[in-house]
């Protein structure tokens, strides 16, 4: 055992049942638990013990001002917490996710290489992500269906950015089982609907990848994002 937690230790058994604290830390010691488990337990206690020290102070003190010495009796205890905290610190930091992990929760694509009718596939969270320039007979094509036709009705602008609707921006997975469909290349298949196709069991989505035909139940998931510049966009 450490100074440092058995240090911890005598001030939570001090605050609180000793029994009740032996037991406990002496379980924690015989089944070896991880460090941080230990010092969370010992932080508690600390803690729980002042609680009831302060509770009491309080009741007693039946109005009165609080006195240095009571001042003091607090104080300790609130730095051996906050000692606790600091030394679980390094702990509960690692938890977050590093600097990689979070470049990947959000990237930014460049759109300028793309040319009017070309599209792209890029990767975000694991997940293909589909970017498409449409043509203007491919965004007309968009708006002109009636939404009753539409399994899944949504109007193409709510599925583009206004200012940008050549623009389509859609998660790359066929919504029946997770198929990636065709369409992103110039010479791959694109469905009835000059969309995307899904070959796998015959789904076709038009040029804003809503469901048109076949099992898919809904359109293409149109992912979290922004234009932060005329030609850039931040995904995530
Ligand atoms: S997974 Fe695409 S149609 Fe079945």
């Amino acid at each position: 055992m450490s100074f440092r937690v058995l240090l911890m230790s005598a001030f939570a058994m001090y605050r609180t049942e000793p029994v009740v604290c032996v037991i406990i830390i002496s379980y924690i010691e015989l089944t070896n638990q991880f460090l941080r488990a230990r010092s969370m337990l010992v932080l508690y206690l600390s803690i729980y013990g002042n609680f009831y020290r302060m509770e009491a102070l309080l009741a007693s003190q039946d109005n009165e001002d609080l006195t240095r010495r009571d001042f003091m009796t607090l104080a300790g205890p609130a730095f051996f917490a906050v000692g606790g905290v600091m030394a679980l610190w390094p702990f509960i930091d690692q938890m977050n996710p590093d600097a990689g992990a979070l470049a990947l929760a959000s990237i930014e694509v460049d759109l300028a290489p793309i040319a009017k009718g070309q599209a792209i596939t890029v990767m975000w969270r694991g997940k293909p992500v589909f970017i498409r320039n449409r043509t203007l007979a491919e965004i007309e094509e968009a708006k002109n269906v009636s939404l009753e036709d539409l399994p899944d009705p949504a109007p193409d602008e709510e599925r583009t950015k206004k200012g940008h609707e050549n623009w389509l921006v859609n998660v790359g997975i066929c919504t029946h089982l997770g198929c990636i469909p065709k369409g992103q290349s110039l010479s791959d298949t694109k469905g009835d609907y000059n969309g995307w196709f899904c070959p796998c069991h015959g789904s076709h989505y038009d040029t804003s990848g809503r469901i048109r035909k076949g099992p898919a139940p809904r359109n293409m998931d149109v992912p979290p994002y922004q234009f932060i510049s005329d030609t850039k966009i931040k995904i995530g």
